[in-house]
């Protein structure tokens, strides 16, 4: 039974994770949120620099809570990508040092697969099936057919639904990030109270685009300021919720794959939970927990990549962080990290 520590520093939290057999033991997650939040978003220098000086805390705390010293540990896995390239530099050689100095594995992780990875778990589910991620960074449908056959079917043409939640919070002025705060507030309201176009209702492939019903907000709160931001809030998650769930529910249609997968930030919306169990797309979500940014989700990644032996690879030491990294090509499917 392997033991793997897990480290995400992808963008403003710093996590790190341990299991062992699909078993989360620790899951510690030093949040950003108080440092950012005076500047209305992630600022990378500032988020680099606390990495940096939290990081070696945090590892302990995960050891500590998974009553485990490093002695114990089998494998190192660390987000190599996408993300903020300073941030991702200090978790990935962090977690190439621990491997290296204790002479085990290193596992790069690729923070989509991870995502995946975390939300799959609790289910023990294997591919094939259909996967959702919604997050603050991506929005994007993929076929996940076989571990090593990823296809991405559509994606977001401008913002993710969480930097829309995120935004619209903003103007509702909820604070950053707003996403969950907007979520609550929406749970207060009329979610027809204010009529906003639902995005892409006119095309027939699988992108999402979430930066006009932003706008559209925006409008509209210029236009009527007396509007009650319940109301608000929850017409725009109605909204989103709505578009996240068609389009999904086409690709289910026409992919073939029967099995729903939903991973990212937003997947700890209940509004999308219960929306898609309404239009018979039985998803598996992950544990609020794992649903945003943590290290757990990135030792569950490192832990199925061993297990399959793709891990033993001599020049995983030499992985760079990459800013931009695909999870999949668009229409050709790929390998998945
Ligand atoms: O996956 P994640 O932690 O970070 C990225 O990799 O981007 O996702 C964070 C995003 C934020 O935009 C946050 O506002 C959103 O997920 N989020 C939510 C909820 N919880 C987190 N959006 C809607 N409803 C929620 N309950
Ligand atoms: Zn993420």
């Amino acid at each position: 039974m392997p033991l793997v520590l897990g480290i995400d520093t992808s963008c403003d939290d710093t996590g790190v994770g341990v299991v062992a057999d699909g078993r989360v033991l620790a899951n510690e997650v030093e949040s950003q949120t108080a440092l950012h939040a005076r500047f209305g978003g992630v600022v990378p220098e500032q988020a680099s620099r606390e990495h940096l000086s939290v990081l070696d805390a945090v590892v302990e705390r995960a050891l500590d809570r998974a009553g485990v010293s490093l002695r114990d540990l089998d494998a190192v896995g660390a987000t190599r990508g996408p993300g903020l390239v300073g941030a991702l530099l200090v978790g990935l050689g962090y977690g190439k040092a621990l491997a290296w100095g204790l002479g085990i594995p290193f596992v790069p992780v690729h923070h989509l697969e991870a995502h995946i990875a975390a939300a799959v778990a609790g289910a023990g589910q294997d591919p094939p099936f259909l996967c959702l991620i919604a997050s603050g960074g991506h929005t994007a449908l993929f076929a996940v057919r076989a571990w090593d056959a990823i296809e991405r079917l559509g994606r977001s043409r401008d913002d993710a639904a969480g930097e829309a939640f995120d935004k619209v919070a903003r103007l509702l002025g909820l604070g950053y990030p707003g996403g969950p705060a907007l979520a609550e507030l929406a749970g207060q309201g009329d979610d027809h109270a204010v009529s906003l176009p639902r995005p892409m209702q006119r095309q027939e492939g699988f992108d999402f685009s979430f930066s006009g019903l932003k706008t559209a907000v925006a409008i509209a709160l210029e236009r009527d300021p007396g509007l009650r931001p319940e109301d608000v809030a929850a017409s725009f998650e109605r909204t989103v919720v709505d578009s996240l769930v068609e389009v999904t529910r086409r690709a289910a249609e026409r992919s073939g794959l029967e099995r729903l997968v939903v991973a990212g930030g937003v997947a700890a919306n209940t509004r999308l939970r219960r929306a898609m169990d309404e239009v018979g797309l039985h998803a598996t979500f992950p544990p609020p927990a794992l649903a945003t940014d943590n290290g757990a989700m990135v030792a569950l990644a490192a832990e199925r990549r061993i297990e399959e032996a793709a891990s033993h690879q001599d020049d995983a030491l030499e992985a760079d962080a990459a800013p931009y990294l695909p999870l999949a090509a668009s229409g050709e499917p790929s390998a998945s990290a």
